[in-house]
């Protein structure tokens, strides 16, 4: 079982968007029951909220399934509970080690660091772009899940 917790400030916009487009691309590839996939914020702004508008509008755009998902935010454990804690852009990844502490044992990154373009993925909260975000989101899901494939053998 390999369990990924994407992260970002808020978990109303890009974490939960990365959670669902994961558990999409794995469940197309028949391998759910691999996988343990969840999202988080470092900020405390928004536990307890739902995704946001725009997330939301692009998953269902997509035909993209997403659950009832609410706000949480990262806790110091989850290091312990989790393979691979993957933020969004660089703030993101500073905000996860002010929780976690030190990466130990490797499993912080960015998502798109993944990716042939390693990049930040920046905050729709402020551009109002989803449409940017799910790409961004989509690359670097699908540069992960390949990497954890070649893991897996
Ligand atoms: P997210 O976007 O980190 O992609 O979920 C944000 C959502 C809310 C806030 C900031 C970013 N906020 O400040 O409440």
């Amino acid at each position: 079982m390999i369990k990924v917790l994407f992260v970002c400030l808020g978990n109303i916009c890009r974490s939960p968007m990365a959670e669902f487009v994961m558990k999409d691309l794995v469940k197309k590839q028949g391998l759910e029951t691999e996988f343990q996939i969840e999202s988080a914020a470092t900020s405390s702004e928004e536990i307890g909220n739902g995704i946001h508008y725009g997330t939301m509008a692009k998953l269902k755009e997509k035909q993209i399934l997403y659950g009832d998902k609410k706000a949480q935010k990262l806790v110091k454990e989850d290091y312990e509970k989790f393979d691979y804690i993957l933020g969004m852009e660089t703030s993101n990844i500073r905000n996860i080690y002010r929780i976690i502490g030190e990466d130990n044992e490797n499993k912080v990154y960015r998502l798109l660091d993944f990716s042939k373009n390693p990049r930040d993925i920046v905050d729709p909260w402020y551009t109002g772009n989803f449409d940017v975000t799910f790409d961004d989101v989509l690359e670097g899901c699908q540069a992960f899940l390949e990497f954890v494939k070649k893991e897996m053998k």
